[in-house]
């Protein structure tokens, strides 16, 4: 909406103009008319610059009241729009989490362990990035990231998904495969974008050898670093159709001993002061 607040001044000063030099001639011209004794003329010529005062003092009142009157409105307008488009926003914004919820919750169909977890990972990992001051969209990517982690397993056949035993080299391969089809899933999406961190790179490793790029380090954005600690952690402490969960203490020897090797060394060390506090876990 255009602000027109600026042109108040110049809009007042014109019409005050005209309208007081108006009542200048037309007042001159009555009294020139009616009035022919000098002294009467003196008399009612102060009495017509009295009359000037006032008029001009009520013509300015009425000005810039109507002045900011419409201003008034166009402001009260201009506020109803802005929130009518945070709330069309807002609006949008749920809609897309509930799909992205239900993506999530279409995965979990085929595993029911994942479920069960996935909702102490995403704020375990929303946790850790708090703790090293992300901000407020960062952790909004970071959840829907974490939401959609394993989205590109729709892409690998129930058969190596749900198999009950270790999974041969051929299967292996084609479930590696499963970041990269995330990747493709959700890279054309404008709105997720922003949170292929976690999909597309939970599987690096700190020391180079992770897939599907090998990043080393720093490489990995750090969402991704942080979720690949709480989901090792959480798989480990979950059963699987192929083995038993294994105790928090074993679970937790494994992340210090990869830590500098699959884990951010940074990560770890935060990871194992927040499980202190963690009663979930
Ligand atoms: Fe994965």
């Amino acid at each position: 909406m255009k602000n027109n607040s600026s042109g108040i001044p110049q809009r007042v000063a014109i019409r005050y103009f005209i309208i007081a030099g108006i009542y200048i001639y037309v007042s001159d011209q009555v009294l020139l008319h009616f009035v022919t004794d000098a002294e009467v003329l003196g008399l009612f010529q102060t009495y017509k610059g009295w009359g000037y005062v006032v008029v001009t003092s009520a013509l300015l009142y009425v000005l810039l009241n109507n002045q900011i009157k419409k201003l008034s409105f166009e402001m009260k307008a201009r506020k109803k729009a802005e929130e009518e488009i945070l709330a069309s926003r807002d609006e949008l914004s749920r809609a897309y989490d509930e799909t992205i919820e239900g993506w999530g919750n279409a995965l979990h169909l085929k595993d029911d362990e994942v479920e069960k977890h996935s909702h102490r990972v995403i704020a375990l990992t929303l946790q850790i990035a708090k703790k090293l001051n992300l901000d407020e969209e960062a952790l909004a990517h970071i959840k829907r990231g974490a939401l959609l982690h394993d989205i590109g397993k729709i892409g690998i056949p129930d058969s190596i998904l749900l198999k009950p035993g270790k999974l041969n080299q051929e299967e292996w391969k084609a479930m590696k495969k499963h970041p990269v089809y995330a990747y493709k899933l959700l890279d054309p999406i404008d709105y997720l974008k922003p949170a292929l961190d976690i999909p597309y790179c939970h599987h690096e490793r700190w020391d180079g050898n992770g897939y599907p790029r090998g990043l080393k380090g720093n490489e990995t954005p750090l969402p991704a670093r942080i979720f690949a600690v709480v989901d090792v952690y959480d798989a480990l402490t979950s059963d699987r159709p192929y083995r038993k969960a294994w105790s928090k203490e074993s679970a937790l020897d494994h992340i210090k001993k990869e830590r500098g090797k699959q884990f951010d060394p940074q990560i770890v060390d935060i990871f194992i002061e927040e499980l202190k506090l963690d009663t979930n876990f």
